[in-house]
């Protein structure tokens, strides 16, 4: 079977062709970034309509990349929440028209179970049962993972996300939304120490985050320190990057170990655009050799969002008969505990 995949639920234009046979055959992607960039964040309106000036194009991308053509497509795979609604909904829309058009059948795709299935893309890929962790710009969360569609979320951030967290101080710092990354590369400069951040809800039992307290935090230290230096030297900022990634990444790494005590499983799944995070995957790494247990994360290119892991989860569910109806119908909000297990 080869099936298209098609993402649209943030600011990323994700369109990739996935054979049951030769794996990942094509993989277009169209990044939204600098549209938004000048607001300091994702405007829904402007997100929908730049999917809908992309995704045609990149599905015809596609098809030329893998040399198939429309005829060779046995099934549609598109991303049916969580997002936000006017971007999904110009994924469902073509996804639902071409599957019509070219009689294959289409299925609405979850997109965190897209990102926590992204490890599957490689040659190693994890086998269940496993913890994840999920960290996106919209998700935190850490799920008990004993298969396909069987997943029980056992904890998860009660206020921001890492990624918003990561954001909105990479903002305060002055960096590019979304400055994640930006943040991670500023915080290699930075010298430990000098800062220490807390480490939220870890003094406590369960697993469940809160990184909103984080930001404020950043901030206040910000403001101490322009009552002293005039402005803020790029050392100082290094410095606080430093010791923000210093507290999410340990605060991430004391819930994951708590969560794998709790289900006794040993492998470890990150997932979702903060798991390409240098940082985080030396940590995790480091924690699971202490453990002797085993970390899996997907490839850099597929951390963020893509089209591949909607294609390939898609697949999955294609396979096992699930197809969604005719009705175009989008889940911006969407518990993945609601998903049927395969
Ligand atoms: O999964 P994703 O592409 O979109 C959502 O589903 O939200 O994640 C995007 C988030 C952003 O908040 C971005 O700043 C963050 O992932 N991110 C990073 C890094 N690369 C992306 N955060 C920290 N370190 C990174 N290297
Ligand atoms: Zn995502």
């Amino acid at each position: 079977m080869k099936i298209l995949g098609i993402e649209t639920s943030c600011d990323e234009t994700g369109v990739a062709i996935y054979d049951e046979d030769k794996g990942l055959i094509a993989n277009q992607l169209y990044t939204q970034i600098a549209l938004h960039a000048d607001y300091g964040g994702v405007v829904p309106e402007l997100a929908s309509r730049d999917h809908i000036r992309k995704t045609a194009p990149l599905i015809q991308a596609a098809l030329s990349e893998a040399r198939l053509t429309a005829k060779d497509i046995d099934g549609v795979a598109y991303t049916c929440g969580p997002g936000l609604v006017g971007a999904l909904l110009v994924g469902a829309t073509v996804a639902r028209a071409l599957a019509y058009a070219w009689e294959v059948p289409a299925v609405g795709v979850h997109h965190m179970e897209g990102h926590l299935l992204a490890p599957m893309l490689d040659d190693n890929p994890p086998c269940f049962p496993f913890v994840a962790l999920l960290v996106s710009g919209g998700h935190t969360q850490l799920v008990r993972v004993d298969g396909v569609g069987q997943y029980t979320v056992i904890g998860e951030s009660v206020d921001d996300a890492a990624g918003e967290a990561f954001d909105k101080t990479a903002k305060l710092l002055g960096l590019d939304y979304p400055g994640g990354a930006a943040l991670s590369r500023l915080a290699e400069q930075g010298a430990p120490g000098r800062f220490v951040f807390p480490r939220p809800m870890t003094d406590r039992p369960g697993l469940d985050f809160s990184f909103s307290g984080l930001k404020t935090f950043a901030a206040n230290t910000l403001n101490a320190v322009l009552k002293t230096e005039l402005t803020l030297s790029e050392q100082t900022k290094a410095d606080i990057a430093y010791a923000f990634q210093d507290a999410v990444v340990d605060t991430l790494a004391i819930k994951c170990k708590r969560a794998l005590k709790e289900t006794g499983y040993k492998r470890l799944v990150i997932a979702g655009g903060v798991s390409a995070n240098k940082k985080l995957r030396e940590s995790l790494t480091q924690m699971m050799k202490n453990l002797g247990g085993e970390v899996f994360y997907p490839q850099p290119q597929f951390c963020t969002d893509n089209g591949a892991m909607i294609a390939y989860a898609g697949l999955l569910r294609l396979k096992q008969g699930q197809q969604s109806g005719l009705a175009i119908d989008v889940k911006p909000r969407w518990a993945m505990a609601e998903l049927p297990a395969l």
